[in-house]
Order: C-alpha cells, then structure tokens, then sequence
C-alpha cells in the first residue's frame, strides 16, 4: 500500500513540516545519502552545508553509525540462530498449507505490527517508539528503498525486527507477467540480502493485490504471502487518537495490523504509534514479528483464496 501526495492546506503543511523536523531530530543518526535526501526533501537548502561534510568528522559520523548497527544486527543473527530456526520452520508449514496468511491463531494475546514501503525517513522515529514501549514489529520493505536506507534496516534487525519482501518498486504485481514478478521479488530480496540481512521470508504484495500465479512465485522463492486483519488506513491520515482507537477496539488475537512507514508522510503513523502500543499493551497484548506470532499462534488452514483479489 502507498498513498500519494495530496493538497494540504498551507497550515497543514506548516504543521506536517514541523513534525517532521522534529521526528527527523531524533533520527539524525542516518546515513550521508539519506542526509542529502532529507534535506532537498523539508526544502531547506539554505540549511545545508556541504562544505560541513568536507570537513570529515560530520560525513564520518553516519558511517560510523551504519558499522556499528551493521555489527549488532550481525550479532543479533547470530545470536537467533535456534530461534529463527523455529520460526522458518513455521513460516514454511503455512507456505506448505495455502501460502498465505491474513492472521494467526488466537492461542495468544500477540499481535504483529507490520511496517510497510519503507526504509524512509520516518522508520528511525518509529523504531525509537517501538523501542520505547519493548514492542517487536515486521517491516515489508521496497527494495529501491533499502540502498537509500541502510541504517534503519540494519538498526530494526539488531533490535529484533524482521524486514520482509514488499517488490522492489511496488508494482500491482497482477498486472505483471511471471518473469516480471519474479524479478520483482528477487531483486527486492537480493537489496536486503546484499546488506548482509537474512533474505526474506515473508513477502506482502503491493496494494493488497495477488493472483494464483504471485502466491505461487512467493511460495517458489521461500516466502508466504502475509496480508493483514486489521487495516489502520494510516495512509489516509486520520487523527492519530482515532486510528490508534479503532485498532485498540478491533484488535484479536493473532491479529496483524498494517500500518506504513514509507510512501508519503508518516507523521500521523508515527504520532498513532504510542498510543497504539498503550492500548494494546493495556489489554495484555504482546506485540511481536510475524514469524514469531506465527510459531506461538499457527495458523487456521482455510485462511485466503488465492484467485481473489482484494480492493485495498
Ligand atoms: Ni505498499
């Protein structure tokens, strides 16, 4: 799912760049290339130094950063080996059933908080509250986006997320023949993988739209097909109070909820979040990765019919 940008009133907008600018404060650890993007993207060149970057200690400091996430997140694999293990295994039992999934089992109070169309600008925000109230989350990334992004992914991996297949340039892969939605798949999982991350296992089609043949070319690449049960319509840009209500007053167990962190400006997605987790945490759920919410929650069989193709 994406969402394009819409008008806005100038106040709108006076008030989104603010928000903005403050989220982008507290993810100023990122990338030299990101900090480039950002700053031609709040439309403050005068802002911008270059020359600062010359002087190297500025233009080290991203760098040093993304060795050092690069290095946890390694260690964090490591670490999971046992654990990821048990998960992949699950994940490939709903793969061997019908390929897709669009909630688990109600066994457990666990939820799963899905990210997608990022890495953006606003995934370091959204990582520092997922952070913040011990929450674990699946991020269906665009591979286009990965090479701008490296430090967020590396970042959600050492803190125990997990990044999933989203294509890479978000294509409604109906519309595509077999070699292109192969190549939209692959090459998404060759971005994440050339990061030194785990390749995805987990892959959610663009708008919500598949076919037989995208199911079947997931389930050929290693991956199960994973939609969702609760839609925040983030996109849309609801009051934060009112979208993090209709979760909290929806949510099951076993319920995966889609939210996005990339495509358009997530300052609504990211004022939600907190409030989202209270909620949640209030009435005693759990909030964990896909894989894990499938290896605690199996899955019904029935779940999708592939031939169908949702409106979402
Ligand atoms: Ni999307």
């Amino acid at each position: 799912m994406r969402d394009f940008d819409d008008k806005q009133s100038v106040s709108t907008a006076d008030h989104h760049r603010r928000r903005r600018l403050v989220a982008l404060g507290s993810a100023c650890v990122v990338a030299l290339g990101t900090l480039v993007i950002v700053a031609v993207s709040v439309g403050s060149p005068g802002k911008w130094n270059p020359q600062q970057l010359e002087q190297g200690a500025i233009a080290e400091k991203p760098k040093m950063e993304l060795a050092l996430q690069a290095k946890a997140a390694a260690l964090v694999i490591a670490k999971r080996k046992a654990q990821t293990k048990l998960e992949n295994a699950a994940i490939d039992q709903a793969i061997q059933q019908s390929g897709i999934v669009s909630q688990a089992g109600m066994e457990n109070k666990e939820v799963a908080l899905t990210f997608d169309d990022g890495p953006s600008e606003y995934t370091g925000a959204i990582l520092d509250t997922l952070k913040k109230y011990d929450a674990d989350a699946t991020f269906f990334t665009l591979g286009n986006q990965v090479g701008l992004y490296p430090l967020p992914m590396q970042r959600a991996v050492a803190e125990g997320h997990v990044v999933g297949n989203h294509t890479w340039d978000h294509q409604d892969l109906t519309r595509l023949g077999p070699k292109d939605i192969r190549t939209e798949m692959s090459q998404q999982a060759g971005a994440v993988t050339g990061k030194a991350l785990p390749a995805p296992k987990l892959f959610r089609p663009p708008y919500g739209a598949y076919n037989a043949a995208v199911v079947a070319e997931a389930r050929k690449q290693g991956m199960l097909t994973v939609l969702w049960s609760i839609d925040t319509n983030d996109y849309t840009r609801p009051a934060p109070a009112a979208m993090a209500q209709q979760v909290i007053d929806t949510v099951q167990p076993g319920a995966i909820i889609l939210m996005h962190d990339g495509g358009g400006d997530r300052t609504t997605t990211s004022a939600a979040l907190p409030m989202i987790l209270k909620g949640l945490e209030k009435k005693g759920y759990k909030m964990v990765t896909v894989p894990q919410l499938l290896l605690d929650n199996p899955p019904a069989v029935e779940q999708q019919d592939v031939n169908r193709t949702p409106v979402a």
